[in-house]
């Protein structure tokens, strides 16, 4: 069995702006891969198309264009009647879990119905899994019979990582699972999930904007900006050594090193070129041109066409 579980290649979508006719791109080629039980983190920020990344997988959007393999077979392109199957095998824990809940039912319902998408079990068996997923979660017995209102968000969010994984996928997209929590929980959520990975072999692809929580759970990172990915590492190899200047402004507001500001907002690109260079510190003529993501050691891809001659990210500390 090869360990490529899903690959994602030249990915493109747009959606229709309101006004003038328009359209905006959300992915605009992304490739990434992500291989069984591993963690891919996923960073950028707001609007960069990370929700719409895990959607597509999903199959709850279809791309304008690009490519989508799951265990090598194209998923892109299939009907939903012949995606059903596969349903089970992708699910998401979206980031509030307090609206992603039927609120008439109790977790163990609600973990049962999670579990219709798999071969008939017995009552009793479907019973006992519930608990078991519960215990996978650290959440005890007795939230079985519990309603989601009568539980706290960092409970919710577990219950819903115990509903995602019900259905044995081979994959989760958690959607910024932490966001919604309050710190001290979000530290308990991540722990959980990290024994997660070590007792099951399901991937997850992970999106967060905390960095934190990204060098707490990923083996790989890959980060996005504006719809595309400018930077994709090994966890150990981003943390140690940022590239691409969009990650290096993303280390650097969390660092205890020099600011490595980006100026302005993100703005919608006009031209081929690099999509970072009206606000990028070390532009050039050169920036104009179009930046493909580069292969510059194995494992490792970078956007930038400067990226190895820039003067050494200073960190201090991440
Ligand atoms: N259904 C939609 N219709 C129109 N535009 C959309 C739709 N879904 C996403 N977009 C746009 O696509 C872009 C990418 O959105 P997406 O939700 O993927 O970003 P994100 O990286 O998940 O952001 P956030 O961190 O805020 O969740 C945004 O500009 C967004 O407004
Ligand atoms: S290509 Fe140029 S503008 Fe883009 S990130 Fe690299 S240095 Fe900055
Ligand atoms: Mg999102």
């Amino acid at each position: 069995m090869s360990t490529r579980l899903i690959e994602v290649r030249g990915a493109v979508k747009t959606f229709a702006l309101r006004r003038g006719g328009r359209r905006m791109t959300a992915l605009d080629d992304v490739t990434v891969f992500l291989d069984r039980g591993e963690t891919l983190g996923v960073v950028g920020e707001s609007g960069s198309g990370k929700s719409t990344l895990g959607r597509a997988i999903l199959r709850l959007i279809d791309l304008d264009s690009g490519s989508i393999r799951f265990e090598g077979a194209e998923i892109q392109a299939i009907t939903q009647a012949e995606f059903r199957p596969l349903r089970a095998k992708l699910q998401m824990v979206f980031q509030n879990p307090a609206t992603s809940f039927n609120p008439i039912l109790t977790i163990e319902e609600t973990l049962i119905d999670a579990m219709q998408l798999t071969p008939d079990l017995s009552r009793a068996e479907q019973r006992d899994r519930a608990r078991q997923l519960l215990l996978d979660v650290e959440l005890g017995d007795r939230f079985l019979h519990l309603y989601p209102h009568e539980m706290s968000g960092g409970q919710l969010q577990r219950a819903a990582v115990a509903r995602a994984l019900a259905p044995q996928p081979a994959m989760i997209f958690l959607d910024e699972p932490t966001a919604a929590l309050d710190m001290s929980v979000r530290g308990q959520v991540l722990n959980m999930l990290r024994a997660l990975q070590r007792k099951r072999d399901t991937a997850f692809m992970l999106v967060s904007h905390d960095l934190r929580v990204i060098r707490g759970a990923a083996d790989r990172v890959v980060v996005m900006y504006m719809g595309q990915v400018v930077e994709e590492a090994s966890r150990g190899a981003l943390f140690e050594r940022p590239l691409h200047p969009y990650t290096r402004a993303l280390f650097s507001a969390v660092s205890a090193g020099p600011r490595e500001h980006l100026k302005g907002e993100a703005v919608a690109a006009s031209g081929p070129g690099c999509r970072l260079a009206g606000r990028c510190a070390f532009a050039t003529g050169g920036c104009r041109d179009p930046q493909p993501l580069t292969e510059i050691e194995p494992g490792r891809r970078v956007r930038c066409w400067r990226a190895l001659d820039l003067p050494a990210f200073q960190k201090e500390h991440a």
